[in-house]
């Protein structure tokens, strides 16, 4: 990783995000022999041996795992909503929390700078997750806590309401089968030139080839670029057609 970092914090966050993001790894060498974890290749390895019951051993599995979004797209997506002016995030998957602290950190900035409200909201559907997840956002103290609405449990529940009028980013980094159903929810609040960033659309095209198919149709009003990262970091901005 590059010593040239974007990221304005502390050094106590800098030191918990850089552990954070080596013990992900870590787990991430042991579950795969690609040393990258992608959850549509791993229930597909578990379906050969459990059928019915892959998904249920695939949630088991994952429930001590962070797997959180390479350090390199958390810089970019960091970034890239401080270059957007963007305040109001949705995180789909946020796990222990690793990304979240990137979206919080520059929502902060964003909203020192221009005085405009926001938010970042998370989801989790594991407990526990959720539990550790807010543990680590206190070590990170209120510039980073207090950005964030953790809504827990399923996502196609949590986000049915109180969302923001208009949402700036939707960060998708959940398990492929939720990408579109999310991305369906969110839409009515997306404004114009809101960015939508989807974690591993190349390693894990096939599970996401409704999303893609979806993004890549003109008609549904998104521009997509597959950015050069390990497996792919998609980013598709929401430009809808107007009447000229
Ligand atoms: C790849 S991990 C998220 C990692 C996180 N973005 C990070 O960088 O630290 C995906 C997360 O989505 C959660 N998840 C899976 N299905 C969900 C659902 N239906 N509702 C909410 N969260 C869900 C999983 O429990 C898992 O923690």
């Amino acid at each position: 990783m590059s010593a040239y970092s974007p990221i304005d914090a502390p050094p106590h966050v800098l030191e918990l995000l850089s552990a954070l993001h080596r013990k992900s790894l870590e787990q991430e060498a042991a579950l795969s022999e690609t040393g990258k974890a992608v959850s549509t290749a791993l229930l597909a390895e578990l379906r050969e041996k459990h059928n019915d019951g892959a998904q249920a051993v695939f949630d088991e599995l994952m429930l001590d795992k962070l797997i959180a979004l390479d350090e390199d797209k958390c810089r970019f997506t960091y970034q890239l909503i401080n270059a957007m002016g963007a305040t109001n995030i949705v995180e789909a998957g946020t796990g222990y929390g690793v990304s979240t602290i990137y979206l919080a950190l520059a929502v902060a900035k964003t909203k020192a700078a221009t005085g405009k409200p926001g938010v970042v909201i998370a989801t989790e559907k594991e407990a526990e997750k959720a539990r550790i997840a807010r543990k680590h956002w206190a070590q990170c103290g209120a510039n980073v806590e207090n950005q964030i609405d953790l809504r827990e449990g399923d996502i196609l529940e949590t986000l049915k309401s109180g969302l923001p009028e208009q949402v700036d980013l939707l960060l998708l980094d959940i398990w492929a089968p939720l990408a579109l159903p999310t991305l369906e929810i969110v839409k009515p609040r997306l404004r114009h030139g809101a960015v939508i960033l989807i974690d591993n659309p190349i390693s894990a095209a096939e599970g996401y080839a409704d999303l893609l198919a979806y993004l890549r149709n003109p008609e549904n009003g998104f521009r997509n670029i597959t950015l050069p990262y390990t497996n792919g970091f998609e980013m598709s901005v929401y430009m809808p057609q107007t009447a000229q």
